[in-house]
């Protein structure tokens, strides 16, 4: 099924607001709060947006987990990160989204060392692997990678956000997930969450719808939180997300792109801005203003359907937790 109509005039609407809205981020460093004491985490830490994230927590005084699959990737980026800031406080943790056998232990390192945690950026992705690939529990890769690994990841985490919580109830906690522009390319079948037949960018573009039903759902299965969560598009960013992409496309776009620092604007607004405290949850939009996803994927995000889907991922992810 494609998307409607109107799903896809909103998101021409969302584009034009996108390519018109004024370049220049609003919400920079020296707006940032104090991190000192604070511990954050960054998934896909390892290049692109997430490195220019880490950075930026890391400048603040947050101790920083970054993850990522590789160990080799991660200590280059540490390198990279130390080099800028001598004084960082980072750590890695090892696990791949596309085996949830990797998880548990890659999170172990993270639950040895702190008892509380004070956010955490569901941002490592996929973009258009090849059509029929399956992580290695049978999901179709895009929804495994993008969703389905991060909630079990999030699950480990769900505990050191509500030590956090119950120490300090006036603590600003943030859970961001990274959406994108496309989630207005599908038609919102989350009934079939696990359908291999469907375009490499449909999937992608249901993925990405995913993560913002993820931000939705997460507050309402657990109820009583004063957790923020928040879902964002980044940007269109040149990053190695475009690897997977043909070079007629990549070249079609590439003008649009805008460097990776300005992703993490995007993300950082998500992450400390205390507009998002005024709202309470939010879509936010490049970079760094509050948006709106399609009608659509609003109602169906905040009906049964995004809770059945929530619980359809939390069946998938129980053997593994
Ligand atoms: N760039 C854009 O224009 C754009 C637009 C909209 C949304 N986004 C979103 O922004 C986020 C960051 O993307 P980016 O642009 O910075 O792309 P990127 O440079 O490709 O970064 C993606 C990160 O995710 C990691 N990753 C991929 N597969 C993984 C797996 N199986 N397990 C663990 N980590 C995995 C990558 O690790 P490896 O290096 O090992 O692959 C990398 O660290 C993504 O969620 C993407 O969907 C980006």
């Amino acid at each position: 099924m494609l998307p409607t109509l109107r799903t896809l005039w909103e998101g021409l609407c969302a584009s034009v607001d996108e390519a018109s809205a004024s370049k220049t981020p609003q919400f920079l460093d020296e707006d940032y709060p104090d991190l000192t004491g604070a511990v954050w985490v960054v998934t896909g830490a390892n290049g692109g947006i997430g490195t220019e994230v880490a950075k930026k927590l890391a400048r603040k005084g947050a101790k920083v987990w970054l993850i990522a699959r590789s160990h080799a990737k991660l200590e280059e980026t540490v390198q990279l990160i130390k080099t800028e800031q001598p004084e960082a406080q980072l750590d890695t943790c090892v696990m791949d989204f596309s085996d949830l056998t990797t998880i548990k232990p890659g999170v172990q390192k993270i639950l040895s060392n702190h008892t509380e945690l004070h956010g955490i950026i569901h941002n490592a992705g996929v973009m258009f692997a090849e059509k029929g690939l399956k992580t290695a529990q049978g999901f179709e890769y895009q929804v495994g990678v993008n969703n389905v690994g991060p909630q079990l990841l999030q699950h480990f985490l769900d505990p050191l956000l509500e030590r956090a919580m119950n120490r300090d109830p006036r603590s600003d906690l943030r859970i961001v997930w990274i959406s994108s522009l496309a989630l207005y390319l599908t038609s919102y079948e989350f009934d079939k969450p696990n359908d291999t037949t469907r375009s490499v960018t449909e999937r992608y573009a249901f993925s990405k719808a995913i993560n913002y039903v993820q931000s939705v759902q997460w507050p309402l299965h657990h109820p009583g939180t004063q957790v923020l969560s928040v879902a964002a598009h980044p940007g269109i960013i040149k990053t190695e997300l475009f690897r997977h992409t043909d070079s007629f496309s990549d070249r079609l776009i590439d003008g649009l792109k805008w460097p990776p620092e300005y992703g993490a604007y995007t993300e950082l607004f998500a992450a400390l801005s205390p507009e998002i405290c005024k709202e309470g949850s939010a879509f936010v939009v490049p970079f760094g203003r509050i948006g709106r996803v399609s009608t659509e994927l609003y109602k169906r995000a905040h009906s049964s359907q995004g809770q059945k889907l929530w619980d359809w991922i939390d069946e998938q992810i129980e053997p593994y937790k």
